[in-house]
């Protein structure tokens, strides 16, 4: 396939296009993280409201362009959005288009052998993830977490800087780990619920359910 409109220069010339979903903090994190990587050449990020290049990386446009750009010759998508339902609702309207959804990790990120990530998941450094651990689609492993052996993470969760799963922690679809939480092993973890940042979770949260504390609780949010 020829790339017409996107031709990385110099080094980039074997990298893949690649196509950013947002343009804010989270757009600048995994924009350090794909140089670092090397396999993918950004063009350009897409976003809704801002304009300003992130580090370097130009927004060419709002997301009304993803369909466009496939033409164009760009042929991957990462999207940095932090909100759960939303990075899984572009995750599949990228994929529906026909471009690939790279996992992108960081070099010092350690995944093990026998780990597995979904598409579209990403790999901050310093994050580990541990023997034949399990992550769906959309997963961020933000900066130094650490998700144990025997994992298993549905799709679209985020798990926040320093959080750490125990051995055996499991995660439904699109539930927050908040910042340097800390989970028991065996420990579930219910669909779309928030550990709050720097909770201490020693038994199962519900669907939905928010939880906070040492040791984790519910919190009554307005
Ligand atoms: C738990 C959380 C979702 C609550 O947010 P919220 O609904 O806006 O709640 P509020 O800040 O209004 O606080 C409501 C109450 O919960 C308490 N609370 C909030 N966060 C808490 C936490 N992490 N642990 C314990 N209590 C917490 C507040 O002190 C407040 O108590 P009060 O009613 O007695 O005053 C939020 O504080 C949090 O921890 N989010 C995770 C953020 C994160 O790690 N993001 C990842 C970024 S990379």
């Amino acid at each position: 396939m020829s790339h017409p409109s996107f031709a990385p220069p110099g080094d980039a010339a074997h990298a893949t296009p690649t196509v950013l979903i947002g343009a804010g903090g989270h757009a600048a994190a995994l924009i350090e993280v794909i140089r670092a990587a090397g396999l993918l050449h950004p063009v350009g990020c897409l976003d809704q409201s801002a304009t300003a290049p992130v580090l370097g990386v130009p927004v060419i446009g709002d997301e009304a362009r993803l369909e466009a750009l496939r033409h164009e010759g760009v042929a991957a998508v990462v999207v940095c959005i932090g909100h759960n339902a939303t990075r899984l609702r572009w995750i599949g309207r990228a994929r529906a288009l026909g471009y690939a959804l790279p996992v992108v990790a960081h070099p010092a990120a350690i995944l093990s052998p026998s780990a597995r990530l979904g598409a579209g998941s990403v790999v901050l450094p310093r994050a580990v993830l541990g023997a034949r651990a399990l992550a769906g689609e959309g997963t961020i492993l933000n900066t130094g977490t650490i998700v144990e052996h025997d994992c298993e993470l549905g799709h679209g969760v985020h798990v926040a800087p320093g959080a750490v799963l125990g051995g055996g922690v499991r995660v439904g679809d699109g539930a927050l780990i908040g910042i340097g939480a800390a989970l028991r092993p065996l420990v579930r973890v219910g669909r779309e619920a928030v550990v709050g940042t720097g909770a201490a979770v020693v038994e199962d949260v519900a669907d939905g359910a928010t939880v906070g504390g040492v040791p984790a609780r519910p919190l009554a949010r307005e």
